[in-house]
């Protein structure tokens, strides 16, 4: 029986999720060779490029087995074992060869077709230019090789190609030796990269490239040369990215004390690209989404989004590569506190306030379902079929999340004793998250026992919150607790920070000081002092620890909390709570009207940011409240939430036109005060239009022709674009025009009309799929589309399932072209238990068709399957 029928078989018997094939933690043993050293000999072709390898091989412990290497689609032209040919003969993608001493050469030429390669893993072209991508596993198409994280090797890498071609020729490391003038106009470089890395962080380019460059001086003196590699045409949008990146060096010297190591740092930007970015050592790729950047053509988020991603991979150089993953099972170890540090690093940059709350909407909105749904897993899973499909919001993070409590709960200087005593110990190692917690706690002297929970338990905790006053003494019980998730039935109490205040309900002032109550039992509790005024709880400031909080309290406590509170997060947190209780309803949404009013107020009269105030005036998505529930209704939601939408336009007219007056005209500035500008002035602008006066159709069809940003522009065809008017259409077709041929923001273009709640989205979707400038290859494009399609919870969700059937043919059309941008579109189908009975159905309809579809890839059924059950 194949592996398929084996899937459908269990489907069958309705058992637990564990998958035939599946990889376990329990199962893991050292490697049983190491390869110290390695030459790779790349001569390139699109259509066939040959590898030639040299692997110093050592025996790792007192064994008789042989070394077993990986492979995948190559062609194996000859093998050698120290200098004698060898017969090889591989085992589905394993290779074994037996060796008799303890240590050995083994040699191999293979042949690869690059631009075959629509996997986007291993090496692949991309706008005629060649480019790597090992993690986690696509080393093993490039060459035969151990291709396991704990193998560390020292790398030579000789590139040789057509000098026409491929001008520039990149690897890890430093450059070295270049031959110029080669037979057939060929050039060559040879590249070393001194730092003993596992396989998955190798990277090779090829291309015409041109570069922005710049330089950087380390807190020890020592130069490095840093340059961003893209077309001619691209290089001034690369500025962002280069202040970014140096901002980065700095603030890891500055808060963590961590210095680059190598002479050059090279990132080169591509439009084929299955991920944002990647860490291969001082060579990252990035998807040029997150590298190209002016104001003309990016969103305030998407230059957030640069600097965050590329904050994020340059902190991967300590975290991730200096110190690496033992197995593919502790990648939370690298993912979650690198998100973390450029969390950090972005807060430090900018609004910290904002950026906390900006974090938090994410990761409900992403993470928290993924924890509620059939999909659950732990930050350190125990058994995965294929890893590329763990590369998800849990590991990430739920991760960063966890990690931010350990800094939380040992403090800032705890948290950096700890960081220094991890690199001390496992500068050079590939550790696990348990190496980890122990630096922590041994630079701390804490105790994280009960902690390491939140590396096995999956699953959001609730934190019920019961209050009363005993002599004049204020009460808190917080009790916790969590539901079982697929293959975890029992869950235990996990040890967490959670910090909370008292709010006078007279003063609206903090009554005394915050406390930090550290949770351990499924009951705690807090005392505070006699207070004679009537109080509110302030809870989970700064969301303290990533749970679900369960209180009772009125609209107009609220209210109240929502105007006072003096933590930004828990303050955003009321209105967002208030919003859900008004939109769960029928009810007249009056209560939530003069809420906003009040913070607009608030902002008019500068007692509040604009960045705060944009962000608290955004309603929760449609599918945020329909998280809230145990099961989605629709229409209601749709229908409720569009009508308090109605009443916050029209009940404040005058008031989001003087907001609108007041904060836009802010120009290209990235000031956290001139971004929270251009946010406050576009809500204000969407709500107007919402309320449909003519005045303001012209208001944004004149912001549209005008703006000098990004931003702006796109502010205001977000709200025309759910109109039924010709501004939009005249604006839609110009925006298409003026920015034909720019991949980033043709994306815009797509996602605006996938999101739009006009009745006629999808057949809209439908026709947008046949467009020309749709393209099932391009990872970007298909996410702009039938990815954002899938987040628009009203037509998505349409009740015949057409929706459905659309995303179904869309995941099989590009499962024979690239398993894992296919397998991420089985994500929404998988929340299918939160609907009613008949989409319910339609849902599992489209997964059952996905499982039944012969010679899918195994990255699809994997998730199909978990999905399904
Ligand atoms: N390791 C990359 C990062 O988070 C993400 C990535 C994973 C990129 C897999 C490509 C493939 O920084
Ligand atoms: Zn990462």
């Amino acid at each position: 029986m194949n592996w398929q029928n084996k899937v459908m078989k269990m489907l069958d018997a309705q058992s637990i999720p564990q998958l035939p094939g599946a990889i376990r933690l329990a199962d893991y043993a050292p490697p049983d060779w190491l390869v110290p050293e390695v030459s790779l000999d790349f001569r390139l072709s699109a259509g066939s490029t040959r590898v030639t390898s040299r692997l110093v091989v050592r025996r790792n412990g007192n064994h008789d087995r042989p070394l077993v290497l990986d492979g995948q689609n190559l062609k194996t032209s000859f093998a050698m074992l120290d200098g004698e040919p060898i017969d090889v003969v591989p085992v589905g993608e394993r290779l074994e060869i037996a060796i008799v001493g303890d240590a050995a050469i083994v040699e191999f030429e293979v042949e690869i077709s690059p631009a075959l390669n629509t996997r986007l893993m291993g090496l692949y072209e991309s706008e005629g230019r060649l480019v790597t991508q090992c993690e986690a596993e696509g080393f093993r198409a490039i060459t035969w090789f151990p291709d396991r994280p704990d193998v560390l090797s020292v790398y030579t890498v000789r590139i040789e190609g057509d000098a026409a071609l491929y001008p520039v020729l990149l690897s890890n490391g430093d450059r070295g030796a270049v031959e110029t003038g080669l037979a057939g106009g060929r050039h060559a470089v040879t590249w070393t990269d001194p730092w003993p890395k596992p396989c998955y962080l190798f990277a090779l380019v090829a291309g015409d490239l041109s570069a922005l460059r710049d330089g950087f001086t380390t807190m020890s003196g020592r130069q490095v040369e840093l340059a961003i590699w893209t077309s001619a045409a691209d290089v001034p949008r690369c500025a962002h990215a280069m202040a970014a990146l140096k901002a980065s060096m700095a603030w890891d010297e500055a808060i963590y004390g961590r210095e680059y190591d190598l002479g050059a740092f090279n990132i080169v930007a591509v439009n084929d690209f299955n991920a944002g970015a990647m860490e291969n050592k001082g060579l990252n790729i990035f998807n040029s989404k997150y590298i190209l950047a002016d104001p003309e053509t990016a969103t305030d988020s998407d230059f957030d989004g640069v600097a965050g991603v590329v904050a994020h991979e340059y902190f991967h150089n300590w975290t991730g590569n200096r110190v690496t993953c033992r197995d593919w099972f502790q990648l939370s170890l690298k993912e979650g506190l690198t998100v973390f540090r450029d969390q950090q690093f972005s807060a430090d940059q900018g609004s910290a306030a904002v950026r906390r709350i900006e974090d938090v909407r994410g990761l409900r909105a992403v993470q928290f379902p993924e924890d509620a749904g059939p999909l659950a897993h732990s930050i350190r899973p125990d058994h995965y079929v294929e890893i590329a499909n763990f590369y998800t919001a849990t590991i990430y993070n739920k991760g960063a999340e966890v990690i931010r409590m350990l800094h939380t709960l040992v403090g800032a200087a705890g948290f950096r004793a700890g960081t220094d005593l991890y690199f001390e110990r496992h500068d050079g190692q590939a550790v696990t998250c348990e190496d980890w917690v122990a630096a922590m706690e041994a630079a701390t002297g804490s105790d994280l026992g009960q902690f390491r929970r939140w590396y096995e338990q999956a699953g959001t905790p609730r934190v019920a919150v019961h209050e009363r006053r005993e002599a004049g003494k204020v009460i808190v019980e917080l009790v916790q607790s969590q539901s079982p998730t697929p293959g975890q039935a029992v869950k235990l109490p996990v040890h967490m920070p959670f910090r909370m205040a008292l709010i006078g309900r007279d003063s609206g002032r903090r009554i005394g000081e915050e406390r930090v109550v550290e949770m351990r039992e499924a009951v705690t509790r807090v005392e505070f002092d006699a207070v004679d005024e009537p109080v509110l709880l302030s809870l989970n400031r700064g969301f303290s620890a990533p749970v679900i909080i369960e209180a009772e309290a009125s609209r107009t406590e609220l209210a109240f909390l929502a105007g006072h509170d003096d933590d930004p997060s828990a303050r955003w947190e009321a209105m967002q709570r208030l919003a859900l209780s008004v939109l769960a309803t029928d009810d007249d949404p009056a209560a939530l009207v003069s809420a906003v009013a009040a913070t607009l107020m608030d902002g008019t009269a500068g007692k509040l940011d604009a960045a705060f105030v944009g962000e608290a005036m955004l309603l929760p998505t449609e599918s945020f409240i329909g998280d809230q529930a145990a099961m989605v209704d629709v229409e209601g939601i749709h229908r409720r939430r569009e009508a308090a939408r109605l009443a916050i336009a029209t009940g404040l007219e005058a008031e989001w036109w003087a907001a609108l007056r007041t904060y836009s005209g802010s120009g290209t500035a990235l000031t956290p005060a001139a971004k929270g500008a251009r946010r406050l002035a576009n809500v204000a602008l969407a709500y107007l239009v919402g309320a449909g006066s003519a005045e303001a159709l012209a208001a944004a069809r004149i912001q549209y022709e005008t703006a000098a940003t990004m931003t702006d522009r796109m502010g205001a065809l977000s709200a025309l674009v759910g109109t039924d008017t010709p501004e939009r259409d005249a604006c839609l077709a110009d925006f298409h025009a003026r920015f034909a041929g720019n991949n980033d923001v043709i994306d815009k273009w797509f996602t605006v009309q996938a999101l739009s709640g006009r009745p006629d989205t999808l057949a809209r979707v439908e026709a947008l799929a046949r467009h020309p400038d749709f393209s099932i290859t391009n990872p970007n494009r298909l996410r702009s589309l039938v990815g954002a399609f899938a987040a628009n919870q009203r037509w998505f969700h349409a009740a015949d399932g057409a929706g459905y059937r659309l995303l179904g043919d869309q995941l099989l059309a590009v499962d024979r072209i690239n398993p894992q941008s296919a397998a991420r579109l089985a994500v929404p189908l998988g929340r299918w238990r939160r609907f009613d009975a008949a989409r319910g159905a339609l849902m599992r309809a489209q997964l059952e068709r996905v499982t039944a579809t012969p010679r899918v890839s195994r990255d699809v059924l994997e998730m199909a399957s978990r999905a399904l059950v």
